[in-house]
């Protein structure tokens, strides 16, 4: 597979502005430090990270939003900077915060989107936009007067008006409602298989764990950890199995200790905890040549918040940065 975004050594400092003349220009933790990535063609990349981790620094320094200090960014090949105007084409980007005028309406939006890279937005694909982000019966309505979670959709449909080649979605479905987060879920994964490179960022970390193919976190500017997701999942993943009997037991057979099981809720239950993705047969096999029923089973995975939240809370975290 092609890498469409290549990251090298990219380090973004911003200057802040003290109150004090002492403190005026004074440089603080840079917002990106030395981070180097490969995104590659048709795969919907996560990038997770605490507020101020920097992805929405990386994600500008890509898109031409922001000027790195050092490091380069390039795009099907292209330097970012020196291609400015090819790499601003085949990128679309939804930004994090709401940035369209207030006066145009919905359609016009779309349409003027679309002509600022000199693509005239087709009928079919604006019937398209329309009814993927579920704003149809908005299209001559206002801007201004969209809700939130409109405003939003709109945003994503001016990002995909001249049909980039990779899109970047800054925390596309903040404030959207379930039911529309899981719409926009489905029309992600259809641009992605019409093969469009997605690259997002969420604090839904159930959002990455539906959509991504790879994840990677940032912490305080730097790359903790690039993987595969489902890599991800197995590796630090654990699956607890929660057996409800149909007779509870006092004494657990020693067959049963010896595969790690355990009793609960005073001899209801079973506990086995085991690694995501082993077979489940031994256990179950020993179970009835002990002679026990099984009335119910319940199963509860390790998930990528649970991933995210001890990656972040290691004392030393060591960078896992993979395929
Ligand atoms: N224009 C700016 N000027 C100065 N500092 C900035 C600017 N934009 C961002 N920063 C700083 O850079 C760091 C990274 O910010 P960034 O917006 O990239 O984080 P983020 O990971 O997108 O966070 P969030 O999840 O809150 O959106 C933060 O410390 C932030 O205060
Ligand atoms: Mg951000």
């Amino acid at each position: 597979m092609s890498v469409v975004v290549e990251i090298e050594r990219l380090t973004k400092q911003y200057r802040t502005r003290g109150g004090s003349s002492k403190e005026a220009g004074k440089e603080s933790r840079p917002a990106l430090a030395d981070v180097s990535l490969a995104i590659r063609e048709g795969e919907i990349f996560a990038l997770l990270g605490p507020n101020g981790a920097g992805k929405t620094t990386l994600i500008g320094c890509v898109t031409g939003l922001c000027v790195p200090t050092s490091g380069t960014a390039r795009v099907m090949g292209r330097d970012v900077q020196r291609d400015y105007s090819f790499t601003r084409r085949v990128v679309g980007v939804v930004p994090q915060e709401i940035n369209f005028d207030p006066f145009f309406t919905v359609e016009e939006c779309l349409r003027f989107q679309a002509g600022y890279f000199g693509v005239k937005l087709a009928k079919a694909r604006l019937e398209e936009l329309l009814g993927a982000l579920r704003l149809e019966d908005k299209r001559h309505e206002r801007t201004r007067t969209l809700s939130g979670g409109m405003k939003r959709r709109l945003l994503i449909g001016k990002a995909l008006a001249h049909e980039p080649r990779v899109l970047f979605l800054d925390e596309p479905t903040a404030g959207v409602d379930v039911e529309l987060r899981r719409d926009l879920w489905r029309y992600v994964r259809i641009l992605r298989d019409r093969g469009t490179t997605i690259v997002l960022t969420t604090h839904y970390l159930e959002e990455a764990e539906e959509l991504a193919d790879r994840v990677a976190l940032l912490h305080k500017g730097r790359l903790l950890l690039v993987e595969e997701k489902e890599a991800l999942l197995k590796s630090f993943g654990q699956r607890t199995l929660r057996l409800i009997l149909a007779q509870p037991i006092h004494e657990l057979p020693d067959a049963l200790k010896l595969r790690g099981a355990r009793l609960s809720d005073q001899g209801r239950v079973l506990e086995v905890t085991q690694p995501a993705g082993e077979e489940l047969g031994p256990v179950l096999g020993t179970m009835l040549a002990c002679g026990l029923a099984v009335r119910d089973v319940e199963t509860c995975r390790t998930g990528l918040e649970d991933i995210y939240v001890q990656l972040l809370h290691q004392d030393h975290p060591g960078a896992r940065i993979g395929t």
